[in-house]
């Protein structure tokens, strides 16, 4: 088995490559550690303990800038989809880029506030179910956009805002019936899911915001699901999209944004991903062609094409195990930590941190939780590891320690960020006393 990214002839950040150690005991020749940007696992793992959650920032600096770079055309806001991964100190390093946000929470919200107050005015808020203290910390926050999904929440909309005696920019996020092919769970966009108002509805709720004091008709907004690799449904979407901003203009309303959502996918399960910046370029010109000449500014929502494969998870092999021929390993991370193995069936690449070039086997890689859906892995081949080794599961910078639970009473992993060679410790390990503090 090849190291995986011990190169980066991809155009792929190199957030995460095999260097050889030639420090202490492992001065072993043929010996790879892998490493954080500058920094070894193996040294953060010793140092912070494990399980860990470990992010590169100069792989989510740089996704970033392809990203944006991508759009560079058109009049364009990145508002960061704060659900993937919402450390503030990931939410801030994207501020200070000039990065905006999308909040689908009161809770979100605040977090983007804390990250830096002067983010307000690109943030935008989506979902299905905001309640009227939401919404009322949004306006009063002063964001850029609320993406409405009903009728009653443009009617609480209006009411919240003539309390504070201030007008609502709003969008309505339409659901254009596009079909993506993604997990069942994460796809949006069709008329039996719960999101959205459907597309042919969209223009009688333009005319009642429009008739309604408080509110301003500011922009149309789709989300069609998440982990989509294919760019075809985005444009079918997008011109959709587009020919509602046609029609909502000659109704008469101002639309000068064209929300576009999130959803663009990454390589979980190939070895070497295929180049990141003419997949984001494809990706930009599916969703731009069918805008052209309507002179919207573009909002998009990425929250996995920016941080996914920023992160990795450092677990320690707890216990070697083989039941009835079948050969386990038991790691210290379980699903509270990482659930996208467990809740999608997702595939994560896991890789030993220190490789060598020994033999592999074919093992079951679980965690210590009390249910067999706790797993990472099944009939994974892997190099052989001892107990006491550390693995990384990679690509779980997005939609992973914000995901986490404390089920079985489990304290959340700490996260640290690397950034050339330092590292920083951004959220502490929890503790048990914190789990029991809000507790009677
Ligand atoms: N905008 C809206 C309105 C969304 O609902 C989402 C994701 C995004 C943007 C960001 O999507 P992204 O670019 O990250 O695909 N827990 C699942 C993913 C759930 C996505 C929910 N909505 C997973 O682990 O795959």
């Amino acid at each position: 088995m090849t190291p995986r990214r011990q190169n980066s002839t991809t155009g792929r950040p190199p957030g995460f490559v095999y260097r050889e150690s030639k420090h202490g005991m492992l001065r072993r020749s043929g010996q790879f550690v892998l490493h954080a940007e500058g920094v070894a696992l193996t040294k953060l793992a010793a140092q912070y303990g494990t399980p860990v959650y470990v992010y590169s920032r100069e792989t989510i600096d740089s996704r970033y800038d392809v990203f944006d770079g991508a759009f560079r055309a058109v009049p364009h806001t990145i508002c960061y989809s704060v659900k993937a991964n919402s450390n503030l100190s990931i939410l801030r390093l994207l501020a200070r880029k000039g990065c905006g946000f999308d909040v689908v929470s009161g809770g979100e919200l605040e977090r983007v506030l804390t990250a830096d107050r002067k983010a307000a005015r690109k943030v935008v808020f989506s979902g299905v179910g905001k309640t009227r203290e939401e919404l009322t910390a949004g306006l009063k926050a002063g964001i850029l956009l609320f993406n409405v999904e009903s009728e009653s929440e443009l009617s609480a909309l209006a009411e919240c805002a003539g309390r504070l005696r201030r007008t609502a920019p709003v969008a309505v996020r339409v659901n254009p019936d596009v079909a993506a092919e993604t997990h069942p769970y994460i796809s949006t966009g069709l008329h039996q899911h719960k999101f959205g108002v459907p597309i042919r509805e969209a223009r009688a709720l333009y005319a009642k915001a429009s008739g309604t004091r408080h509110l301003k008709v500011g922009g149309v907004s789709v989300h069609i699901g998440s982990q989509i690799t294919d760019v075809a449904p985005f444009g079918e979407a997008m011109t959709r999209i587009a020919e509602l901003v046609r029609a909502l203009r000659d109704d008469g309303h101002g639309i000068a944004y064209v929300d576009a959502g999130g959803g663009l996918g990454i390589a979980y399960d190939q070895p070497e991903p295929a180049d990141f910046c003419s997949y984001v370029e494809s990706y930009a010109r599916a969703l731009t062609t069918p805008l052209q000449g309507l002179d919207v500014h573009l909002l998009l929502e990425p929250g996995r094409a920016i941080v996914g494969p920023a992160g990795v998870l450092l677990t320690s092999v707890v216990y070697r195990k083989t039941n009835a021929g079948k050969r386990f390993l038991v790691v210290d991370a379980a699903m509270n930590d990482m659930i996208r193995p467990a809740l999608y069936g997702a595939y994560h690449e896991i890789v030993p941190v220190t490789m060598d070039a020994g033999k592999s086997e074919v093992v079951d890689i679980v965690g210590p939780v009390c249910e067999t859906g706790d797993f990472f892995a099944r009939d994974r081949e892997l190099p052989i590891v001892a107990e006491g080794d550390l693995l990384a599961i990679l690509d779980v910078g997005a939609y992973g320690m914000v995901l986490s639970s404390n089920y079985n009473t489990r304290p959340r992993p700490a996260e640290v960020l690397v950034a050339g060679k330092s590292a920083k410790v951004i959220r502490r390990r929890e503790k048990v006393a914190d789990l029991l503090r809000a507790e009677v």
